[in-house]
């Protein structure tokens, strides 16, 4: 006799006999009752509560230089706010999916993956965000590790554009960060939100998807780049530089 597993059964039952009792192979027997309790043994869990909130802009967006007020509120609400909606979603889907015991876990896999997608474009998001609205003019530590690291600033600055300059037109990220397994200042390029640098602590994010940049410069993607510098706030560069307590 065919096997027959409670959830294809169950599957096969129509809503008002899902409450009748099932005899499979003649020694097996549930009740929708059993089910739904074997999908409740899996408590919430804090890693799957999916209540992540978008954190306002932490400047005014009509005061930014080369770039519109429109672009960044339109940015903010339909790309980031839309990411950290779908990371809650994606949380509590895995919540209700790991409880099924039934499930495959390829199908499980296609969620993992999208909170792995997700958290990146909150993250990545956030740090973008956060490290705009001052006034573009480098200073500070993080200047002295520019000298260190890569002779100058002018020639961090120009590894930098280079690197993102090369993602005008596609998507992804320009990313400084400081390595921390390596122990090492790099500029990452990072080809989506999933795809970067291992252990990359970001001190100075870039957004190169065109969301970013199209409503104000269509594909001159590399005055969009100028236009960002001029923006960096060189003070939470810092912050974040100091947060590492870097071993010298
Ligand atoms: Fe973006």
């Amino acid at each position: 006799m065919e096997k027959i597993s409670r959830r294809n059964a169950l599957g096969k039952m129509s809503g008002a006999s899902a409450s009748l009792l099932l005899s499979v192979n003649g020694t097996r027997a549930f009740t929708l009752a059993d089910e739904q309790s074997a999908t409740s043994q899996v408590p919430t869990m804090r890693a799957f509560r999916g209540q992540h909130q978008p954190k306002p802009l932490p400047f005014d967006p009509a005061k930014l230089k080369g770039i519109s007020e429109k672009l960044i509120k339109s940015h903010w609400e339909n790309n980031y706010s839309g990411a950290v909606k779908a990371l809650n979603t994606v949380e509590q889907r895995l919540s209700a999916m790991l409880a099924d015991k039934d499930l495959p876990a390829y199908i499980y896999g296609d969620l993992k993956r999208e909170q792995l997608v997700r958290t990146g474009s909150v993250v990545l998001h956030e740090n973008y965000f956060a490290n705009l609205g001052g006034d573009g003019k480098p200073s500070g530590k993080i200047v002295e590790l520019m000298k260190e690291w890569f002779g100058s600033y002018e020639q961090w600055e120009m590894d930098f554009k280079r690197t993102a300059n090369a993602l005008g037109g596609g998507s992804g990220w320009t990313i400084l960060a400081y390595n921390v397994h390596l122990e090492e200042f790099h500029n990452y390029w990072a080809w989506d939100h999933m795809h970067n640098a291992a252990m990359g602590y970001p001190l100075l994010v870039l957004d190169m998807y065109e969301h970013a940049y199209h409503m104000d410069y269509g594909a001159a993607a590399a005055r969009y780049v100028d236009a960002f510098m001029q923006n960096v706030n060189w003070d939470e560069v810092n912050r974040r530089t100091e947060e590492l307590k870097i071993r010298k």
